[in-house]
C-alpha cells in the first residue's frame, strides 16, 4: 500500500510525529511518503479566480507535485497539532490551493470519485473539544483528492500528560477504522 502523510508540525520529533510513528508501525512493508508542510514552497491562494476558467493555478510552486503525490497514494493521512482549534497555517495554505480541483469538480457540477481512504491524526495540548468545521475542512480536502474522510483521531492533553498509552490507543483506533470495510 502507498501511504502519503501530509504532516504539519514544526516540531520534527514532537507529539504529532510520535502519533504518526505509532500509526505507521501497523503498515510495515507499505511505501510511506511524508510531505512536510513546513518545508514545501506553497504560496497562499489569492482568490484571483484564474483557475475558474483554466483549471490551473497561476502559481508554479510545489503544489503541483504535492497533489500528484497525494493522488497516487492508496491512503492519505493528515497529521497536525491543534493550533487555536484549527490546523496550523502551512496546511491550510495547501488546502486553500485545492481551488483549481474544486472548480473542476463541484464548480462544474460534478462530485469527486472516492476510491481511497483518508484520515486525520491530531494532537492537542489541552482537553480537545474540536469544532466540527475542522472535520469539514479535512473532508473537503480529502474528497477532492479522491479519499474518504474516516474521521479524526486525537491525542489530547499532550501539554499535561505525556503518557504513551494514549498514543498507542489513538493509533490503534485509527488503524482499525481505515482497515474496516464500513
Ligand atoms: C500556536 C499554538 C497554538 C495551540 N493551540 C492549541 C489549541 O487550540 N488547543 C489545544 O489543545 N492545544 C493547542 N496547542 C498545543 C499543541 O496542539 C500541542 O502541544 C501539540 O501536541 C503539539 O504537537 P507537536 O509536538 O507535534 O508540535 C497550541 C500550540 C501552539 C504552539
Amino acid at each position: 500500500m502507498r501511504i502519503s502523510v501530509l504532516l504539519c508540525s514544526p516540531r520534527k520529533n514532537g507529539n504529532t510525529k510520535r502519533l504518526i510513528n505509532e500509526f505507521l508501525k501497523h503498515f510495515e512493508g507499505s511505501s510511506v511518503d511524508i510531505i512536510d508542510s513546513y518545508s514545501v514552497n506553497v504560496s497562499g491562494c489569492r482568490g484571483c479566480d484564474a483557475c475558474k476558467d483554466t483549471g490551473v493555478c497561476v502559481f508554479n510552486d510545489d503544489m503541483c507535485e504535492i497533489i500528484k503525490k497525494l493522488k497516487k497514494a492508496d491512503m492519505i493521512v493528515l497529521a497536525f497539532p491543534l493550533y487555536f482549534d484549527a490546523m496550523p497555517a502551512p496546511m491550510k495554505m495547501i488546502i486553500d490551493r485545492m481551488q483549481p480541483l474544486y472548480n473542476l469538480t463541484y464548480g462544474a457540477g460534478k462530485r469527486p470519485e472516492i476510491n481511497k481512504k483518508g484520515i486525520a491524526l491530531i494532537t492537542a495540548g489541552s482537553k480537545a473539544v474540536r469544532d466540527y468545521s475542522l472535520d469539514n475542512t479535512c473532508k473537503y480536502f480529502l474528497n477532492l483528492l479522491g479519499a474518504s474522510f474516516e474521521g479524526a483521531f486525537v491525542v489530547d492533553r499532550t501539554d499535561i500528560d505525556e503518557g504513551s498509552d494514549k498514543f498507542l490507543n489513538a493509533a490503534k483506533a485509527a488503524v482499525e477504522r481505515v482497515l474496516s470495510n464500513r
